[in-house]
């Protein structure tokens, strides 16, 4: 399943050069399963084509001439009103101040007009023009009126100069797109704690003893999480991943810095999904200066680290529903069974690590689901991201 599959977006294209990013935010969000009706502007057209636009969405694109068609007296109103989103990016100085008055002088600004859904504006100009108290006063007027306002950012500009003025870039706006339109989703108004990535515990201030988790199906989770409508905190380890857009995000490195992030937001939290890799074992006394070979071979004495489910299974405000992971190389079922038990879970997500598609590192997984009951679903060999859509969606079954 597609994060935003049956879902549809007009994105209105205006006259800036950051049109060509544009054409990336629409790939990216047909990518992402959704229906995308791009509208571009006269002005747009000076920079980019509609072929550009057609080619990426494999839908046709429209353009003001089509409003003196023979569909022109409804194409602005069906458009608007079949919208799930309506995204302008890159939105110019002069389309917000038409839209703050209320004009409709092509095909974009009548179907803005006629549009009902949350309307999303990615202003990208020249540092003076947004500054200009002309801009921010159409800027505030949307902004009251309910428009979603992201960007612009800040650095070099097509005029040379560098300032505000950016368009936000379209993995980012994507990730607002997403946000937006899971807003209504299943998990709505439910909170989610997520935990992702190994830990890493210092042996020294250069070395850490680590492991091979990639933080992937953690990611994963606070993703679908968010596109199913939650509110989601993700507490990671170290990894290369960007966390998604929409997430309170905290960093940690060491597994006593993630219990203390877990501990810390797991009050009100209506689940746990407790992802991470987290080091059973730490040095117990890390060097604070690098340990220097000419002093020979060091042994590394180790302490044990707190297990962060068991704890917070046994704190009086502890999220409504716990969820562990088990990754095992040998007696799946057994050993997930245990720690089903004795760490007070609700449901534990089990998987061989041991098979080459599942598992660390690699974008798929195949997982066996066990709740409470004794009931036991095996998933057939699934991408993370619909791993973690099956995961959620048994976790909200057993909430409810
Ligand atoms: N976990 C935890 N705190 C730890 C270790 C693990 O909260 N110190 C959580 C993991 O995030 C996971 C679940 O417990 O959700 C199972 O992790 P796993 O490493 O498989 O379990 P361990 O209890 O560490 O057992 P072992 O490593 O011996 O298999």
């Amino acid at each position: 399943m597609l994060p935003l599959q049956s879902k549809r977006i007009v994105l209105g294209v205006t006259g800036s050069i950051a049109c060509y990013k544009a054409a990336d935010l629409a790939s990216k969000l047909t990518q992402l399963g959704a229906e995308v009706d791009v509208i571009l502007t006269g002005a747009a057209q000076h920079f980019i084509k509609p072929l550009t636009f057609q080619s990426v969405t494999g839908r046709r694109t429209y353009v003001d001439q089509d409003l003196w068609g023979p569909e022109g007296h409804v194409l602005h109103v069906k458009l608007g009103k079949d919208a799930d989103l309506l995204l302008i990016a890159p939105a110019t100085a002069n389309t917000l101040a038409k839209l703050a008055a209320g004009q409709a002088d092509n095909l974009l600004t009548l179907t803005a007009l006629a549009a009902t859904a949350p309307l999303m504006l990615a202003p990208a100009m020249d540092g003076g023009m947004y500054d200009h108290p002309a801009t921010q006063a159409s800027l505030d007027t949307l902004r009251a009126r309910g428009a979603q306002i992201h960007g612009p950012v800040s650095g070099h500009l097509a005029s040379g100069l560098s300032g505000v003025g950016r368009m936000l870039e379209p993995a980012e706006l994507a990730g607002h797109a997403r946000v937006a339109l899971g807003a209504s989703g299943p998990l709505a108004g439910r909170r989610v704690l997520v935990t992702a990535g190994g830990t890493q515990e210092p042996i020294d201030p250069v070395r850490v003893i680590a492991n091979r988790s990639s933080g992937k199906q953690g990611y994963a989770l606070a993703q679908a999480a968010l596109d199913m409508g939650a509110q989601v905190t993700l507490v990671s380890g170290p990894t290369a991943l960007t966390p998604p857009v929409g997430a309170e995000f905290v960093r940690v490195q060491t597994a006593v810095e993630m219990r203390n992030a877990v501990l810390a937001h797991a009050a009100g939290a209506d689940m746990l999904l407790m992802a991470a890799a987290v080091a059973d074992f730490r040095p117990s006394n890390a060097a604070n200066k690098k340990i220097k070979r000419a002093e020979g071979v060091p042994t590394v004495e180790l302490a044990a680290n707190p297990d962060i489910l068991k704890e917070v299974s046994q704190q009086a405000g502890k999220p409504r529903l716990l969820v562990g992971f088990a990754a095992e190389s040998n007696d799946l079922l057994a050993n997930a069974q245990g720690k089903l038990a004795s760490k007070g879970l609700d449901m534990i997500v089990a998987n061989d690590v041991s098979a080459q598609d599942a598992g660390f590192e690699v974008d798929t997984n195949r997982v066996i689901l066990l709740t409470k009951d004794g009931a036991q679903e095996e998933l057939p060999l699934l991408s993370k991201y619909e791993v973690a859509r099956k995961v959620l969606e048994k976790a909200l079954s057993l909430l409810k």
